[in-house]
Protein backbone atom coordinates (compact mmCIF):
# COMPACT_ATOMS: atom_id res chain seq x y z
CA UNK A 1 0.00 0.00 0.00
CA UNK A 2 1.11 3.46 -0.69
CA UNK A 3 1.78 5.36 1.86
CA UNK A 4 3.86 8.26 1.30
CA UNK A 5 1.82 11.12 -0.51
CA UNK A 6 2.41 14.58 -1.71
CA UNK A 7 -0.64 16.79 -0.72
CA UNK A 8 -0.99 20.72 -1.54
CA UNK A 9 -3.51 23.57 -1.28
CA UNK A 10 -3.69 25.82 -3.78
CA UNK A 11 -4.81 29.86 -2.52
CA UNK A 12 -6.50 31.42 -5.34
CA UNK A 13 -8.37 35.12 -5.69
CA UNK A 14 -11.36 34.57 -8.29
CA UNK A 15 -13.08 37.07 -9.69
CA UNK A 16 -16.95 36.98 -9.25
CA UNK A 17 -18.47 35.67 -11.93
CA UNK A 18 -15.42 35.14 -14.59
CA UNK A 19 -15.90 31.58 -14.46
CA UNK A 20 -13.44 30.36 -17.54
CA UNK A 21 -11.07 32.70 -15.88
CA UNK A 22 -11.37 31.51 -12.39
CA UNK A 23 -10.64 27.77 -13.35
CA UNK A 24 -7.95 28.91 -15.94
CA UNK A 25 -6.01 30.95 -12.87
CA UNK A 26 -6.89 27.92 -10.71
CA UNK A 27 -4.86 25.38 -12.91
CA UNK A 28 -2.46 27.27 -13.16
CA UNK A 29 -1.02 27.06 -9.88
CA UNK A 30 -1.73 23.37 -9.71
CA UNK A 31 1.89 21.69 -9.22
CA UNK A 32 2.00 18.29 -11.81
CA UNK A 33 4.40 16.90 -9.04
CA UNK A 34 1.59 16.63 -6.18
CA UNK A 35 -0.60 13.39 -5.71
CA UNK A 36 -3.88 15.30 -4.73
CA UNK A 37 -4.70 19.27 -4.70
CA UNK A 38 -6.89 21.05 -2.80
CA UNK A 39 -8.63 24.18 -4.25
CA UNK A 40 -11.07 26.69 -2.28
CA UNK A 41 -14.59 26.19 -1.79
CA UNK A 42 -16.65 28.00 -4.89
CA UNK A 43 -13.17 28.52 -6.47
CA UNK A 44 -14.92 28.53 -10.14
CA UNK A 45 -17.73 31.56 -9.02
CA UNK A 46 -16.83 33.71 -6.35
CA UNK A 47 -18.51 33.72 -2.94
CA UNK A 48 -20.92 36.40 -2.27
CA UNK A 49 -23.86 35.65 -4.75
CA UNK A 50 -26.63 38.62 -4.07
CA UNK A 51 -29.71 36.29 -4.58
CA UNK A 52 -30.85 32.38 -5.56
CA UNK A 53 -30.91 33.97 -9.12
CA UNK A 54 -27.85 34.82 -9.49
CA UNK A 55 -26.71 31.60 -7.95
CA UNK A 56 -28.78 29.40 -10.03
CA UNK A 57 -27.43 31.22 -13.08
CA UNK A 58 -23.94 30.11 -12.19
CA UNK A 59 -24.64 27.19 -10.84
CA UNK A 60 -23.39 24.02 -12.52
CA UNK A 61 -24.23 20.17 -12.43
CA UNK A 62 -21.88 17.74 -10.97
CA UNK A 63 -20.90 16.61 -14.40
CA UNK A 64 -20.87 20.32 -15.70
CA UNK A 65 -18.03 22.72 -17.52
CA UNK A 66 -16.55 22.72 -14.03
CA UNK A 67 -16.75 19.35 -12.75
CA UNK A 68 -15.81 18.10 -16.72
CA UNK A 69 -12.46 20.49 -16.50
CA UNK A 70 -11.10 19.19 -13.36
CA UNK A 71 -11.97 15.91 -14.22
CA UNK A 72 -9.84 16.84 -17.79
CA UNK A 73 -6.84 18.04 -15.64
CA UNK A 74 -6.65 14.70 -13.41
CA UNK A 75 -6.60 13.13 -16.14
CA UNK A 76 -4.03 14.65 -18.22
CA UNK A 77 -1.80 14.87 -15.23
CA UNK A 78 -2.57 12.52 -13.00
CA UNK A 79 -2.93 14.56 -10.10
CA UNK A 80 -6.27 14.42 -8.06
CA UNK A 81 -8.30 17.47 -7.34
CA UNK A 82 -10.85 18.36 -4.84
CA UNK A 83 -12.47 22.29 -5.13
CA UNK A 84 -15.92 23.76 -4.15
CA UNK A 85 -18.46 24.70 -6.30
CA UNK A 86 -21.67 25.78 -6.61
CA UNK A 87 -23.09 23.48 -7.77
CA UNK A 88 -27.78 22.61 -9.49
CA UNK A 89 -29.05 19.70 -8.81
CA UNK A 90 -31.98 20.28 -10.81
CA UNK A 91 -33.46 23.53 -9.02
CA UNK A 92 -32.00 22.88 -6.07
CA UNK A 93 -28.18 24.55 -5.16
CA UNK A 94 -25.64 23.12 -2.87
CA UNK A 95 -22.74 24.60 -1.88
CA UNK A 96 -20.74 21.57 -3.54
CA UNK A 97 -17.31 20.18 -3.67
CA UNK A 98 -15.88 17.27 -6.03
CA UNK A 99 -13.26 15.00 -5.81
CA UNK A 100 -11.47 14.18 -9.80
CA UNK A 101 -8.95 11.43 -9.81
CA UNK A 102 -7.28 10.48 -12.30
CA UNK A 103 -9.13 7.60 -13.53
CA UNK A 104 -11.57 10.37 -14.30
CA UNK A 105 -14.15 8.99 -11.74
CA UNK A 106 -15.24 11.89 -9.19
CA UNK A 107 -17.00 12.29 -5.92
CA UNK A 108 -19.23 14.87 -4.15
CA UNK A 109 -19.65 16.28 -1.21
CA UNK A 110 -22.45 18.66 -0.23
CA UNK A 111 -21.63 21.64 2.40
CA UNK A 112 -23.51 20.35 5.85
CA UNK A 113 -23.51 23.31 7.63
CA UNK A 114 -24.42 26.61 5.90
CA UNK A 115 -22.77 29.72 6.86
CA UNK A 116 -24.44 33.29 7.24
CA UNK A 117 -26.21 33.95 3.93
CA UNK A 118 -25.69 31.18 2.63
CA UNK A 119 -28.79 29.98 4.24
CA UNK A 120 -30.64 32.60 2.05
CA UNK A 121 -29.61 31.03 -1.20
CA UNK A 122 -28.39 27.01 -0.84
CA UNK A 123 -30.18 23.88 0.29
CA UNK A 124 -28.27 22.41 2.69
CA UNK A 125 -26.11 19.26 2.07
CA UNK A 126 -27.99 16.07 2.16
CA UNK A 127 -25.21 13.56 1.26
CA UNK A 128 -23.87 13.87 4.94
CA UNK A 129 -20.42 12.41 4.84
CA UNK A 130 -18.94 10.33 2.48
CA UNK A 131 -15.28 8.58 2.83
CA UNK A 132 -14.08 7.24 -0.80
CA UNK A 133 -10.73 5.77 -1.89
CA UNK A 134 -8.45 8.35 -3.54
CA UNK A 135 -4.63 7.71 -4.18
CA UNK A 136 -4.69 4.08 -2.45
CA UNK A 137 -6.24 5.63 1.18
CA UNK A 138 -9.71 6.50 2.32
CA UNK A 139 -10.30 10.47 2.28
CA UNK A 140 -13.23 12.52 2.78
CA UNK A 141 -14.77 16.32 2.10
CA UNK A 142 -15.81 18.95 4.58
CA UNK A 143 -16.54 22.65 3.51
CA UNK A 144 -15.72 25.89 5.36
CA UNK A 145 -17.99 26.32 8.58
CA UNK A 146 -18.07 22.20 8.97
CA UNK A 147 -14.52 22.76 10.67
CA UNK A 148 -16.75 24.18 13.68
CA UNK A 149 -18.26 21.43 13.99
CA UNK A 150 -16.02 18.50 15.90
CA UNK A 151 -18.71 15.93 14.30
CA UNK A 152 -17.93 16.67 11.03
CA UNK A 153 -14.19 16.00 11.17
CA UNK A 154 -15.16 12.73 13.61
CA UNK A 155 -17.76 11.52 10.93
CA UNK A 156 -15.19 11.26 8.35
CA UNK A 157 -12.30 10.02 10.88
CA UNK A 158 -14.79 7.18 12.51
CA UNK A 159 -15.85 6.02 8.79
CA UNK A 160 -11.76 5.17 7.96
CA UNK A 161 -10.97 8.69 6.06
CA UNK A 162 -7.19 9.47 6.56
CA UNK A 163 -7.25 12.71 5.39
CA UNK A 164 -9.76 15.62 5.10
CA UNK A 165 -9.94 18.01 2.59
CA UNK A 166 -11.76 21.08 3.33
CA UNK A 167 -11.90 23.87 0.34
CA UNK A 168 -12.49 26.97 2.12
CA UNK A 169 -13.25 30.45 2.02
CA UNK A 170 -12.74 31.64 5.20
CA UNK A 171 -13.63 34.74 6.74
CA UNK A 172 -12.40 34.58 10.29
CA UNK A 173 -9.22 33.82 11.33
CA UNK A 174 -9.96 30.97 13.68
CA UNK A 175 -9.84 27.69 11.47
CA UNK A 176 -6.16 27.32 10.49
CA UNK A 177 -5.69 27.15 14.40
CA UNK A 178 -8.43 24.82 15.10
CA UNK A 179 -7.50 22.88 12.20
CA UNK A 180 -4.87 21.40 14.18
CA UNK A 181 -6.85 20.22 17.02
CA UNK A 182 -9.41 18.59 14.46
CA UNK A 183 -6.10 16.75 13.24
CA UNK A 184 -5.16 15.63 16.73
CA UNK A 185 -7.90 14.94 18.16
CA UNK A 186 -8.42 12.31 15.66
CA UNK A 187 -5.52 11.07 13.99
CA UNK A 188 -5.80 12.67 10.60
CA UNK A 189 -3.99 15.08 8.13
CA UNK A 190 -5.78 18.46 6.66
CA UNK A 191 -5.76 19.98 3.82
CA UNK A 192 -7.68 23.34 3.65
CA UNK A 193 -7.09 25.65 0.91
CA UNK A 194 -8.66 28.72 1.44
CA UNK A 195 -9.02 32.13 -0.76
CA UNK A 196 -7.96 35.50 -0.58
CA UNK A 197 -9.03 38.93 -1.63
CA UNK A 198 -12.48 40.88 -0.69
CA UNK A 199 -16.14 40.98 -2.35
CA UNK A 200 -18.20 44.06 -1.46
CA UNK A 201 -21.36 42.72 -3.88
CA UNK A 202 -23.93 43.39 -1.25
CA UNK A 203 -24.72 46.87 0.62
CA UNK A 204 -22.94 46.66 3.59
CA UNK A 205 -21.26 43.72 3.52
CA UNK A 206 -17.45 43.71 2.64
CA UNK A 207 -15.76 40.22 2.97
CA UNK A 208 -12.48 39.85 3.54
CA UNK A 209 -11.00 36.00 2.85
CA UNK A 210 -8.44 35.26 5.44
CA UNK A 211 -5.85 32.84 3.06
CA UNK A 212 -3.77 30.72 5.61
CA UNK A 213 -4.03 27.50 3.25
CA UNK A 214 -2.68 25.10 4.58
CA UNK A 215 -1.87 21.24 5.26
CA UNK A 216 -1.18 19.76 8.74
CA UNK A 217 -1.26 16.29 10.32
CA UNK A 218 -1.75 14.18 13.01
CA UNK A 219 0.63 15.06 15.17
CA UNK A 220 -0.64 18.27 15.77
CA UNK A 221 2.28 20.29 13.61
CA UNK A 222 1.02 22.37 10.52
CA UNK A 223 3.10 21.18 8.18
CA UNK A 224 2.94 24.22 5.46
CA UNK A 225 1.01 27.56 5.19
CA UNK A 226 0.50 30.36 3.12
CA UNK A 227 0.45 33.83 4.09
CA UNK A 228 -3.08 35.54 4.72
CA UNK A 229 -2.69 37.62 1.38
CA UNK A 230 -1.76 36.20 -2.02
CA UNK A 231 -2.15 33.64 -4.65
CA UNK A 232 0.10 30.55 -4.37
CA UNK A 233 0.54 26.74 -3.37
CA UNK A 234 2.10 25.08 -0.89
CA UNK A 235 3.05 21.38 -1.08
CA UNK A 236 3.53 18.57 2.01
CA UNK A 237 5.29 15.26 1.87
CA UNK A 238 2.99 13.06 4.46
CA UNK A 239 3.40 9.68 5.87
CA UNK A 240 0.20 8.40 6.03
CA UNK A 241 1.33 5.43 8.91
CA UNK A 242 1.64 9.06 10.87
CA UNK A 243 -2.33 8.46 11.01
CA UNK A 244 -1.79 6.18 13.36
CA UNK A 245 -4.65 6.20 16.73
CA UNK A 246 -2.32 3.66 18.78
CA UNK A 247 -1.37 6.57 21.05
CA UNK A 248 0.21 4.03 23.72
CA UNK A 249 0.20 0.97 24.17
CA UNK A 250 -2.71 0.79 26.22
CA UNK A 251 -4.59 3.47 24.84
CA UNK A 252 -6.27 3.25 20.80
CA UNK A 253 -8.67 6.12 20.25
CA UNK A 254 -11.77 4.55 19.11
CA UNK A 255 -11.38 1.62 21.64
CA UNK A 256 -11.06 4.09 24.26
CA UNK A 257 -14.10 6.12 23.64
CA UNK A 258 -16.71 5.60 25.87
CA UNK A 259 -19.75 7.09 23.82
CA UNK A 260 -22.38 6.09 25.97
CA UNK A 261 -22.05 9.05 28.33
CA UNK A 262 -21.71 11.39 25.06
CA UNK A 263 -24.70 13.17 24.18
CA UNK A 264 -25.51 12.70 20.38
C1 LIG B 1 -17.65 29.73 5.19
O1 LIG B 1 -18.19 28.67 5.53
N1 LIG B 1 -17.50 30.01 3.90
C2 LIG B 1 -17.14 30.67 6.19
Amino acid sequence: AMTRLRLAAVQTEPVFGEVHRNVDAALALVPDDADLVGLPELFNTGYQFRDRDELMQLAEPADGPTATRLRDHAVATGTALCAGFAERDGDTPYNSALLARPDGTTELYRKTHLFWDEKLIFEPGDLGFPVFEVCGTTMGMMICFDWIFPEAARTLALRGAKVLLHPSNLVLDLCPDAMVTRCVENRVFALTANRVGTEARKDGQSLTFSGLSQVCGPMGKVLVRMGATGEGVVSADVDLSDADRQLTPRNELWEDRRPEFYDR
